[in-house]
């Protein structure tokens, strides 16, 4: 079992004109390469603020992450989107889909500095639309699309560069119990067949059931780290 990822106690200290707020204090674990973790926690406990310091988006006010032995807080700023481009697919609540691009056009976006022609741009996307099964709604726009399908989408252009790591900040969010359980079953799809880690934020219990290691915030302090051995079909 590798370790793909290592947080030793991450602080992050929001300073502002009227103070200051300790979003996350002194949070500490390691998740290992393939698992699907959860983050629960009431709004406001630190989760959107924990993904974005693990994907390198904000950089956390004390501690360290490493990804595969690279330190992370240490890093440059473009050695920072590098690690992104290479390794990190993002999954939004609100899609985040771009509304005057098709669906392949969307699913493109992140191959644009990736050196490949237009042609090897549009295979690959077509082949990843098909893999999230909307081959058939690529020329749709979002408006088009229902929302599990706009999220679907979304998972698309989070798979094109075959990333290492998916963090998905509510994906279910804004689906209705069925969507959300499509989405949910496709995310764990992708999880076991492709090895890819998942760190996810839910506020709903049955999304965090999907995870084989739960990590639960409270006011930017974790209180659990649980990990259940996957599902046996023999009991
Ligand atoms: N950019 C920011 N500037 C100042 N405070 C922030 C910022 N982002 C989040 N916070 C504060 O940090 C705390 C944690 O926020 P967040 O990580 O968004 O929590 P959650 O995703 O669990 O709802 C909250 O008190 C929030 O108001
Ligand atoms: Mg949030």
């Amino acid at each position: 079992m590798t370790t793909i990822l290592t947080v030793n106690n991450i602080t992050k200290v929001y300073t502002m004109r009227e103070g200051s707020v300790n979003a996350l204090n002194e949070v500490s674990f390691a998740i290992t390469k393939g698992d699907f973790v959860s983050i629960t926690g009431p709004s406001g406990s630190g989760k959107t603020t924990l993904l974005l310091a693990l994907s390198g988006l904000i950089r956390p006010t004390a501690g360290s992450i490493i990804f595969e032995e690279k330190h992370l807080e240490k890093a440059s700023d473009k050695e920072l989107a590098e690690f992104r481009k290479n390794n990190v697919g993002f999954v939004m609540q609100n899609f985040s889909l771009i509304p005057y691009m098709t669906a392949i056009q969307n699913v493109m976006i992140p191959l644009g500095l990736s050196g490949k022609t237009m042609i090897e741009q549009r295979e690959l996307s077509e082949a990843v639309l098909g893999l999230v099964g909307l081959e058939d709604r690529k020329n749709h726009f979002p408006r088009e699309l229902s929302a599990g399908q706009q999220q679907r989408v979304a998972i698309a252009r989070a798979l094109i560069n075959n990333p290492t790591l998916i963090f998905a900040d509510e994906p279910t969010g804004n689906l209705d119990p069925l969507l959300s359980t499509e989405i949910l079953e496709f995310l764990k799809k992708i999880n076991k067949e492709r090895n890819i880690t998942i760190m996810m934020v839910t506020h709903s219990p049955q999304a965090a059931e999907y995870g084989n290691t739960r990590i639960h915030l409270r006011n930017g302090t974790m209180d659990t780290l649980h990990s259940k051995e996957t599902k046996t079909l023999t009991e």
